[in-house]
Order: C-alpha cells, then sequence, then structure tokens
C-alpha cells in the first residue's frame, strides 16, 4: 500500500504532470499507463522546463523509480532521445531506474505513415490525430499482428521483424494510398540498434509495482491524455486508442486495485481540447485568446506534443462529474486557478438535458445550462493556502466541488512547484 492514480477529467492537458511531480516527492515508484509520445507533459523546476512524452515525470526526482507499463506504445527512437535528453542535463535514467514492460507495443515507421493516410480519408479533416502513429499500432495489437518491446531482447531478429512488418504495410500503402515508407533500407540495422540500447530496460512491470506496494512502498500511476478521449467512454470517434482512466491504469500496468488509496482528477479551471471533436462550452474570438495565452509561455495553451493551438472553453461541470463517476474519483485537483483572473463574471455548465451523457458520440447535440459566478480581479499567485484566496476563488472552487460531487484537495494558481494549495495541509 498505497496506490495513487492521477488522472485527467477533461481532453487531456489538464496539468497532470504538475500534479505527479508534486506528489513524486512522497512517491516511490511513478509508473505511466497508457499512450505513447502523442502525450506531453511540461514540467517546470526552478528555471528549468522538461517537456516529456514518455517518460513519467517522476524522473525529475532523484530517488523515485520510474515505469512504462504494458499499455503503453512505445516509439523506442523517441524514448531514446529523451533518455539521452535527459541524461545530458545530469539526470539518472540507468535500467536501475526506468523500466519498460516487455508487453508495451512498439511503434513502426508504418504506424506514424498509416495516420496520416488514414486521417487524409477520414470526412470532415479527420480526427486531428497527433500522426504519431497511436491509432494504428493500436489497431495492430488488437489485431494481434502488433510487435512487443519484449521482442527486443533479440535485436537481429527484432529488426527483421520490423522490416518484415513495415514492408507489408509499406505495400498496402502504395496500393490503397499511394503513399511510401521512408528509409526502409537500413531499418533493419536501425531497430536491431535500438534494441541494443534499449533491451536492459526491459522488465516485468506489474511484478514489479505488486511487490512494492506489497512490501509499503508508494506507486503513483500517471494516465496521459484525459478521461474524455477514452476510446471506450469518451466523445467517440474523436478520441484516443487508448484507456486513460482508473481502470486503464490497473489494466495497463498489469495490477489489481486492492492497493488503491487515492484516485485524483485533475481538471483546468476551464476546458480546452486539441484536435477536432465535440466541445459545447467552447468559446471564440478574444475570450478564447484570453484563457489560451500569448503562447510566450511554456503554459500557455499550444499542445507539448504539436504546437498546435488549443481550443478553449469555460468549464465544463456537467463533463467533470461524469469524469468523477467514471473514474470514481476520491479527489479533485484543479489547475491553472489563476488564469481566470479578472474575467468577469465567470461561466460553468452545471447540467445538461437528461440522456445527453449516455452517448459522449453525440455530446454536440447538447445544450449547456450554464451559471454565472462573480470573477475576482485579484492576482491569486502568491496565495499559498485557501484562506489567502479571493472569497470568489473560493466560492468558484467550492461551486466546482458541488457540481463535480467530489472534494477538490488541490489547487494550483501557477506553474513553479510551491504555487500549489493543498487544503489539506493547509488552511
Ligand atoms: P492520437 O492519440 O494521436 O490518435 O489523437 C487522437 C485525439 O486525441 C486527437 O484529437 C488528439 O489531438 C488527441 N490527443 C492525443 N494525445 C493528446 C494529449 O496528450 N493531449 C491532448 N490531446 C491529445
Amino acid at each position: 500500500m498505497p496506490l495513487d492514480v492521477i488522472v485527467g477529467t477533461q481532453w487531456g492537458d489538464e496539468g497532470k504532470g504538475r500534479i505527479v511531480d508534486l506528489l513524486a516527492a512522497a512517491a516511490d515508484h511513478v509508473a505511466r499507463f497508457n499512450g505513447g509520445d502523442n502525450a506531453g507533459h511540461t514540467v517546470t523546476s526552478g528555471s528549468q522546463v522538461f517537456r516529456l512524452h514518455l517518460i513519467p515525470s517522476g524522473i525529475i526526482h532523484a530517488r523515485v523509480g520510474c515505469l512504462l507499463g504494458g499499455g503503453m506504445v512505445i516509439n523506442p527512437a523517441r524514448l531514446l532521445a529523451e533518455i539521452d535528453e535527459l541524461s545530458a542535463r545530469g539526470l539518472d535514467v540507468s535500467p536501475e531506474r526506468l523500466r519498460l514492460s516487455s508487453a508495451a507495443h512498439i511503434l513502426t515507421p508504418a504506424h506514424a505513415a498509416r495516420d496520416g493516410a488514414e486521417e487524409a480519408l477520414r470526412p470532415g479533416g479527420g480526427l486531428g490525430t497527433t500522426r504519431r502513429g497511436i491509432g494504428p499500432a493500436y489497431a495492430d495489437k488488437a489485431a494481434r499482428l502488433g510487435i512487443r518491446a519484449g521482442a527486443m531482447r533479440d535485436p537481429t531478429a527484432f529488426g527483421r521483424q520490423i522490416e518484415t512488418d513495415c514492408r507489408a504495410a509499406a505495400a498496402r500503402l502504395e496500393r490503397d494510398h499511394a503513399q511510401t515508407i521512408p528509409d526502409l533500407g537500413s531499418v533493419v540495422e536501425t531497430y536491431a540498434a535500438y534494441a541494443e540500447r534499449l533491451r536492459p530496460y526491459l522488465a516485468d512491470v506489474g511484478a514489479i509495482l505488486d511487490r512494492a506496494l506489497s512490501a509499503g512502498e508508494t506507486v503513483l500511476a500517471e494516465a496521459a491524455q484525459g478521461t474524455l478521449l477514452d476510446l471506450d467512454h469518451g466523445t467517440y470517434p474523436y478520441v484516443t486508442s487508448s484507456h486513460p482512466t482508473y481502470a486503464g491504469a490497473l489494466q495497463g500496468l498489469g495490477i489489481g486495485p486492492r492497493h488503491t488509496r487515492r484516485i485524483i482528477g485533475v481538471t483546468k479551471a476551464f476546458q480546452t481540447r486539441v484536435g477536432s471533436g465535440p466541445f459545447p462550452t467552447e468559446v471564440h474570438g478574444g475570450a478564447a485568446q484570453r484563457l489560451r495565452g500569448s503562447g510566450e509561455n511554456p503554459w500557455d495553451e499550444f499542445g507539448t506534443t504539436t504546437g498546435r493551438p488549443r481550443r478553449c472553453g469555460w468549464l465544463d461541470g456537467a463533463l467533470l462529474s461524469y469524469a468523477a463517476r467514471l473514474n470514481g474519483l476520491t479527489e479533485l485537483a484543479i489547475t491553472k486557478l489563476d488564469i481566470l483572473s479578472g474575467i468577469d463574471p465567470l461561466r460553468m455548465n452545471t447540467a445538461y438535458e437528461a440522456g445527453a451523457l449516455e452517448d459522449l458520440s453525440e455530446l454536440q447535440a447538447a445544450i449547456p445550462s450554464y451559471v454565472d459566478m462573480p470573477g475576482w480581479p485579484d492576482d491569486v499567485r502568491t496565495c499559498r493556502s485557501w484562506r489567502s484566496l479571493p472569497s470568489a476563488a473560493r466560492d468558484y472552487v467550492e461551486r466546482v466541488q458541488s457540481v463535480a460531487g467530489v472534494p477538490v484537495r488541490l489547487i494550483s494558481v501557477g506553474p513553479e512547484r510551491e504555487q500549489i494549495i493543498d487544503r489539506e495541509a493547509a488552511t
């Protein structure tokens, strides 16, 4: 005991990395369980800004072990680039600290090529995927055609397997989409070299975590993306292909639920989305720009992975309550409360008509029921306790909590580590 799980309650980009960073200080292990390098976490530590795609943000804490679960899809080139960058910045990213599940699936050059080709065929401009090959990699996994990380134990055979897979995919891409896959000539050597470097990292992640939890160590499980992008329960088909939920954490790490202590849902104080799909509380023009920021700061609303400006809108409390139910949240963490300073009035959707959330594919037709709340002019970035927040800000947080039906424990008022208020630590 215990397992603490951190999930996003929106369409990703909620600031989960920040909350992981905060809680990792008291954890023994941080484990990522879904997705691949479609994700992006920005973590600020002093003057250093880390942008991570695969490796959990816990790596920044020297004594914490980091694990990549079997529910993930791994681009080996990207993983090695991250290992090299973190090492160059003085962090220990050795196989003693970082473990990769043998059950994770490997992204090949064919997956990225297929992602682009399939997007082009979809009506209405496609799903707006990150084009990292995530959907095709999970499709191959479900079709039982995928190549798992464990295959890297034999680098030469692995290189050949990747080549055979890519050549077959290339023929289909040529035939169906008139497209080619670049650099296939050296794919055996390239992937054999990746495997040579990555095989020391391979491990049975579920067994390691089970041993750790049984020995009383603390494990933080970290989701990528958000609940509303879940393949089963999100705004299908405008979703990712994995399970960024509490259930997805157990499945993606290969552990059972009995050690669970906290299930923390992270929500921004407003709503954002990148890519296509329904977003009933979206705003446009100046209001959207105000929430998005100019792009000058790393925490402005531009994609960490793709650089795309994020769509912005009012907090959707009805969807937050849906995410709370689906994940069995025990608490909420609200990020970016400081961004709302100076906006008056503030709006929040508190409900949709009965049945509107039965199938999130139909969400675009749902009509929000807004409440307007007074804003606050004050800069809250220096607030360090619940009581020091302006009363209108506390009212806003209380309203979020009552609409979601889950207590708000953590509130972030800026990008730095110390700009997080823990309501249980100080009043
Ligand atoms: P894919 O995961 O690249 O297949 O993209 C599917 C959808 O999920 C697209 O709308 C993406 O913009 C979105 N998406 C994927 N990863 C993230 C993320 O880390 N944050 C926010 N949106 C994401």
